[in-house]
C-alpha cells in the first residue's frame, strides 16, 4: 500500500507563550515533530510532507535534520486545518495513494494504530481516528450512525446534544490522495472559527455518497500538547512508558523514576542503570554493562561489560568498547576507546582514539583545542599515562608508552618509550628544618608585637 504523509505543523501554539514554534518543543530530547514524524515512518511512506507556517525556517530545519527527503509546503496564513493540509497538494500532485494526515503537536500515535487506519482505507473512502474521552472538553465530536461516521462537528458549533458524544476527533485522517484533495477543496469557513476545518470532509464525502469510518484507538495515543503543562504531562507519560519498556527488556533499575530516557535510548538486557541517570539523545547501551549514578550520556555508545559513572558525562561521540571503566567525574567526547581500557577518574579525553588495556591517569586531559582548530590525540594499547599528563593535540603515544606524571606531552611519543615533560625534581638536604625555623621566628614576633 503506497502511502504519505501529510503532517501540519502551522499552527503558532499561542498557550506555549514561547519564541519557539511549538512544534519544536522537545519531548524527551527531539521536538515534537519529530516524534510525529517517526510515528508515521512506520508506514513507510514514499513522501512525507511537513506544513510549516510559524516559525517555518526552523521547522523545515529540524524536519530535514531528522529526515532529508522530508518536503515542507509552507502556509503562510492559519485559515484552518483543511488550508493547511491543502497546501500539500503540489507537492503531491504525482503521487497517487494513501494520503495519512497527523499533527505535529500530537507525538503518541502508534503504529499499530496506522497500520489500522490504512487497512480500513481500503475498504472506506474516509477514515478517521477517533477516541473515547474521558473529559471529550472542546475537541470536535463523531457522530456516527452505526458503523458509518456521518460528520464531525468543532465543539464550537456543536449543539447540546452533540456535545454529550464523547466519541472524538484525533485529527489523523486517512483518504486517497486525489479525493481527499479534491473534498478539500470543497470545505468552507462558514463556521463559529471562520476556519476552514479539515473534519469538514467527513460530512461533505457522506453527502456524496461516499464511505466514511473511525478507527479508535486509547485516548493516550491522541494526546495533544497545547501548553507547557500539557508538554510536562505528555513527558511524564513518555518517561513512565520508557521505564516500563526497559524492564520488559531486561534492565534492572532500582529507582526507576530518577532516571530519564530520550526518545530513541537503546538499552540492552542485564544492563544496570543506577539512580538518577539521563539519557540524552542517540545512546546506546549493549547488554551486560553499568551506568552508576549521576552519569549524563548524549550521542554516545557503550560496549558490552562497560561501567560508567558515578558522575561520568559521555557527550557525542565517545565510544566505549568491552569492560571499558570509566570513573567519576570523567567527561568523554569524539573518542573511542579500546577494550578494557580504564579512564578512572577526572580526566577530559576529547577527539582522541584509545587503544585496549590502556591506563589513564587521574587529572588527564586531552588538550583537544588550541583556540581555532581541534586536534586529535593518538594513544595505542597497553599504555601507561601518568595522573595530570596534558596531552597537546595533535599528538600521539605509542602502545606501551608511559608518560610520567605531570608532563606536558607535546610531541608524540613512540612505543615502548618513557616520556617525562616536566621540570626536574630539586632537592636541598637541610632547607626544609631551615625554613621551618625561619617560618616560626617570624610568627613568634608577631605574636609578641601585638
Ligand atoms: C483539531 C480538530 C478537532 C480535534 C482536535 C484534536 C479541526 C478543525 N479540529 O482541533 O476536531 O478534536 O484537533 O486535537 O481540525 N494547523 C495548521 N494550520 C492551521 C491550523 C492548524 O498547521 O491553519 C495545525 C496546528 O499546528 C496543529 C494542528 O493543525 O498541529 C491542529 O490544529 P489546532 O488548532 O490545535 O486544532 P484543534 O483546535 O485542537
Ligand atoms: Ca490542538
Amino acid at each position: 500500500m503506497k502511502t504519505a504523509l501529510v503532517i501540519l505543523a502551522a499552527g503558532k501554539g499561542t498557550r506555549m507563550n514561547s519564541d519557539l514554534p511549538k512544534v519544536l518543543h522537545p519531548l524527551a530530547g527531539a521536538p515534537l515533530l519529530i516524534h510525529a514524524m517517526q510515528a508515521g515512518a512506520s508506514l513507510a511512506p514514499e513522501h512525507t510532507v511537513v506544513v510549516a507556517g510559524h516559525g517555518a525556517a526552523s521547522v523545515r530545519k529540524a524536519a530535514q535534520a531528522h529526515d532529508e527527503t522530508a518536503l515542507v509546503a509552507e502556509q503562510t496564513e492559519q485559515l484552518g486545518t483543511a488550508h493547511a493540509a491543502r497546501q500539500a497538494a503540489p507537492l503531491l500532485k504525482d503521487f497517487d495513494g494513501t494520503v495519512i494526515v497527523l499533527f505535529g503537536d500530537t507525538p503518541f500515535v502508534q503504529p499499530e494504530t496506522l497500520d489500522a487506519m490504512v487497512a480500513a482505507q481500503t475498504t472506506h473512502d474516509v477514515v478517521v481516528l477517533g477516541f473515547e474521552a474521558a473529559d471529550p472538553g472542546r475537541y470536535g465530536r463523531l457522530v456516527v450512525a452505526g458503523e458509518t461516521l456521518e460528520r464531525i462537528v468543532e465543539f464550537k458549533d456543536a449543539d447540546a446534544a452533540e456535545r454529550a458524544i464523547t466519541l472524538c476527533n484525533s485529527g489523523v485522517v486517512a483518504c486517497r490522495s486525489e479525493l481527499l484533495f479534491d473534498l478539500i477543496d470543497a470545505v468552507d469557513n462558514k463556521n463559529a472559527a471562520e476556519e476552514y476545518y479539515l473534519p469538514d470532509i467527513v460530512g461533505i464525502a457522506r453527502s456524496r455518497g461516499l464511505s466514511a469510518t473511525v478507527v479508535t484507538c486509547d485516548e493516550s495515543e491522541t494526546l495533544g500538547i497545547n501548553s507547557r503543562a500539557e508538554l510536562s504531562a505528555a513527558e511524564a507519560a513518555f518517561q513512565a512508558r520508557a521505564r516500563a519498556a526497559a524492564f520488559e527488556d531486561g534492565v534492572t533499575l532500582p529507582a526507576p523514576d530518577t532516571v530519564h530516557f530520550a526518545f530513541d535510548t537503546v538499552i540492552g538486557r542485564d544492563t544496570l542503570i543506577e539512580p538518577n541517570v539521563v539519557f540524552g539523545p542517540g545512546v546506546t547501551v549493549e547488554s551486560g554493562a553499568t551506568i552508576r549514578a549521576f552519569s549524563h550520556l548524549e550521542g554516545c555508545h557503550v560496549a558490552r561489560g562497560a561501567v560508567v559513572g558515578p558522575y561520568a558525562r559521555l557527550r557525542p561521540g565517545a565510544e566505549l568498547s568491552e569492560n571499558v571503566r570509566v570513573g567519576n567525574f570523567v567527561e568523554i567526547k569524539n573518542a573511542q576507546i579500546g577494550e578494557g581500557t580504564k579512564v578512572n577518574h577526572l580526566s577530559y579525553i576529547g577527539d582522541a582514539t584509545l587503544g585496549a588495556q590502556t591506563n589513564v591517569g587521574a587529572g588527564t586531559i586531552t588538550c583537544n583545542y588550541d583556540g581555532v582548530l581541534k586536534h586529535r590525540t593518538e594513544i595505542g594499547d597497553n599504555a601507561f599515562i601518568g595522573s595530570n599528563t596534558m596531552l597537546v593535540a595533535p599528538v600521539s603515544i605509542g602502545d606501551r608508552a608511559m608518560t610520567g606524571s605531570g608532563s606536558v606531552i607535546t610531541s608524540d611519543v613512540e612505543a615502548d618509550a618513557l616520556a617525562i615533560a616536566r621540570a626536574p625534581q630539586v632537592e636541598k638536604p637541610g632547607m626544609a628544618t631551615k625554613l621551618f625555623d625561619i617560618l616560626k621566628a617570624k610568627k613568634a614576633k608577631l605574636q609578641r608585637g601585638s
